[in-house]
């Protein structure tokens, strides 16, 4: 059998290198989510994205384990709820996560928002760097954490590799992104296809697909994967999964994307992470 395509990957400041493309799994549970981890990863994948949040971090883990594919080419990652903000909570989530899981580490552990009320991330991420030294988790990053958020951890000496945050082409939150690219730090998308489907109905996405005879989701993702984010769409549907893999024989023009990049909206939603949390 013909080896299946992957992703190219990107190099973290720590040496750990992260698939570009993954698979998302909320909210897929169970026997959907053994299923769709186990397929994607059988058919290219090599990123997947779970949470203790999504209560499927079992299935993924056995659909990690029933697929062909080594654990050591799989890059998991796994987050942990607000509970856990303190460095032996911390530890405790982990060991937690990795029994659900049947790992023996994770490679990048998030905190999953910030929860700037209880405002204990910082010692969050301080029990993440004990996590590395345990060998129990290879990276550490957040979700969710905004300049401010960031702020925090830097004048604290701790540095995430990587920040999970809501960006598409409605919401390409420039000055996020000129914030994480000045301090080396990881963007990867969530909601990449802006979930409810009306990003992939824009005219602008529907005649660059049919430009590049592509479908509007790999234009989007594209979109995502040439500005050097990382992205973890979810499908538990085989030919879309497959889809969202399938972007790296194409490039958008230079005038393609700022197509795409005129999509942006001022009054699109983004979840406040200094108000929402969990
Ligand atoms: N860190 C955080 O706080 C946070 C928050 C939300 C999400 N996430 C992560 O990000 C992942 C992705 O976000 P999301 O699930 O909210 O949204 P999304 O990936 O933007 O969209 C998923 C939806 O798009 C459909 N879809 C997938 N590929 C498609 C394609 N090529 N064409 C048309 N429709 C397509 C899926 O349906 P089918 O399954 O039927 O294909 C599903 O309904 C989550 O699964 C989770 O892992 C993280």
């Amino acid at each position: 059998m013909s080896e299946p395509l992957t992703a190219p990957k990107l190099t973290m400041t720590d040496g750990h290198a992260i698939p570009l493309l993954g698979l998302g799994t909320w909210p897929m549970r169970d026997a959907e989510a053994r299923r769709a981890v186990r397929e994607a990863l059988n058919n290219g994948y090599r990123l997947i994205d779970t949470a203790e949040a999504y209560e499927n971090e079992e299935a993924v883990g056995e659909g990690i384990r029933t697929s062909r594919v080594p654990r050591d080419q799989v890059f998991l990652t796994t987050k942990f709820n607000r509970e856990w903000h303190s460095r032996a909570g911390v530890r405790q989530a982990c060991e937690a996560s990795l029994r659900r899981l049947k790992m023996e580490y994770i490679d990048l552990y998030l905190i999953h928002w910030p929860n700037p009320k209880q405002d204990r991330y910082v010692e969050a991420f301080e029990g993440m760097m004990e996590l590395i030294e345990a060998g129990l988790i290879r990276s550490a990053g957040v979700s969710n954490f905004k300049p401010a958020h960031l702020q925090r951890l830097f004048a604290a000496g701790f540095f995430p590799q990587l920040n999970q945050i809501q960006l598409d082409p409605f919401r390409p939150r420039l000055e996020d992104v000129a914030f994480h690219r000045q301090h080396g730090i990881v963007v990867e998308t969530w909601s990449p296809l802006d979930r409810d489907g009306s990003l992939l109905k824009e005219p602008v996405v529907l005649s660059l697909a049919r430009e590049l005879n592509k479908t509007p989701g790999q234009v989007v993702l594209r979109w995502h994967v040439q500005k050097g984010y990382v992205t973890v769409p979810k499908s538990a549907n085989p030919q879309r999964q497959s889809e969202n893999l399938h972007l790296f024989d194409f490039v958008l023009s230079p005038e393609q994307v700022a197509q795409l990049d005129g999509l942006a909206r001022t009054d699109a939603e983004i979840v406040d992470s200094d108000v929402f949390g969990h």
